[in-house]
């Protein structure tokens, strides 16, 4: 680890989270100690992740999530900055899903995959190694980079602002480390009706598909064991600690005007395509691997992008911003 928040948190808890990558869930010691630090509990619960994450999120590094990454970017950068930038910094990378598919679409020559957690961190560094990218990797708290001022040409970042404790503080940490006339893109982050309606969902979809499980008498070859259904019940539980914000896409850009921020705009995705993904990939949570197979897949992808492309080219002309699941933010440093 490179910084003091990340010795300390190394020092505290090493021994518990060697225990958490290799155990079904993180230990209870750990658990008990994450509970009231957040920053402890996202190192606990991405280090255990790290392995099993690129396949829990459906994430590749082929022309499907290529595709996804550099359009999320396209829409809110368009054609209002040099590309390929030479220097890039990710934040909360991950196995390095964002930079890494942004560089395989020409966005960036060389990179840096931040994030709090070691395991994800080696995870990403993996990926981009097997892909033949320039990436390095460091264990960075997003609160306090070890970076020096004005060191990267872009900084991106995907799923990890509603992790933070102080956002405002992370954002002035980016426009810190951005230098003048670079840009920030964080996107894929949870809006706060768009994540209220989707969690009730994949909640009614995970207690249906538990009470069609154990419905006696009807043959159940299709569900995960019981235990194993309780252990996904728990990870859920986990999930709710580090799980601190969402956002509501005007206030989401006026703190990155407060941090400094200038050219900045917001762009929000998915309303009916989260109404339908988040029960999707919770369904397929409580059925055995391997049972859905690839005609389940096809649905799955299809359905998810023939209403991403309903939701863009006619819905979101009548809907507000805010009733869309995901939230994307662009700002450049003056
Ligand atoms: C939901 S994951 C998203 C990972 C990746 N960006 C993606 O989209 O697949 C959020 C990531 O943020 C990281 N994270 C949480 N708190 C952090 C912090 N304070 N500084 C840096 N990274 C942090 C977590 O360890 C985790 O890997």
């Amino acid at each position: 680890m490179t910084n003091d928040i990340g010795d300390a948190v190394s020092d505290a808890v090493s021994d518990a989270v060697s225990d958490a990558v290799s155990d079904a869930v993180p230990p209870v010691d750990a658990l008990d100690a994450a509970w009231s630090d957040p920053k402890l509990a996202n190192v606990v619960y991405h280090d255990w992740e790290a392995a099993t994450y690129d396949d829990k999120w459906s994430i590749s590094y082929d022309d499907r999530c290529i595709e996804y990454a550099h359009d999320i970017f396209d829409r809110l950068v368009g054609d209002h900055m040099h590309l390929p930038a030479e220097t890039a910094l990710e934040i909360g990378g991950g196995t390095g899903f964002f930079l890494l598919n942004l560089m395989q679409s020409g966005v960036a020559t060389s990179g840096t995959v931040t994030d709090i957690s070691q395991g994800m961190v080696d995870q990403a560094v993996r990926n981009a190694e097997q892909l033949g990218l320039q990436v390095s990797g460091q264990v960075a708290d997003v609160e306090e980079l070890p970076f020096d001022d004005a060191s990267f040409d872009l900084v991106v970042g995907h799923a990890f602002l509603h992790h933070i404790p102080d956002v405002d503080q992370a954002l002035r940490e980016i426009m810190r480390v951005l230098r003048p006339g670079g840009r920030f893109v964080v996107c894929g982050e949870p809006t706060r009706k768009g994540d209220f309606v989707a969690r009730r969902l994949s909640r009614l979809t995970w207690r249906s598909a538990r009470f069609a499980a154990a419905v006696p008498l009807v043959p159940n070859n299709w569900a995960k064991s019981s235990e194993e259904l309780e252990q996904s019940s728990r990870e859920e539980a986990l999930e709710a600690i580090v799980d601190l914000h969402t956002f509501d896409p005007e206030r989401l850009a006026a703190a990155c005007m407060r941090a400094g921020a200038v050219d900045v705009r917001t762009c929000t995705e998915e309303l009916t395509a989260a109404w339908f993904g988040w029960p999707v990939r919770t369904f397929e949570a409580a059925v055995k691997p391997g049972v859905l197979g690839w005609s389940w897949a096809n649905f799955a992808y299809r359905g998810w992008q023939r209403l991403n492309a309903l939701d863009r080219n006619v819905l979101a002309a009548v809907v507000p911003d805010g009733f869309f699941y995901n939230v994307g933010v662009t700002g450049v440093k003056p």
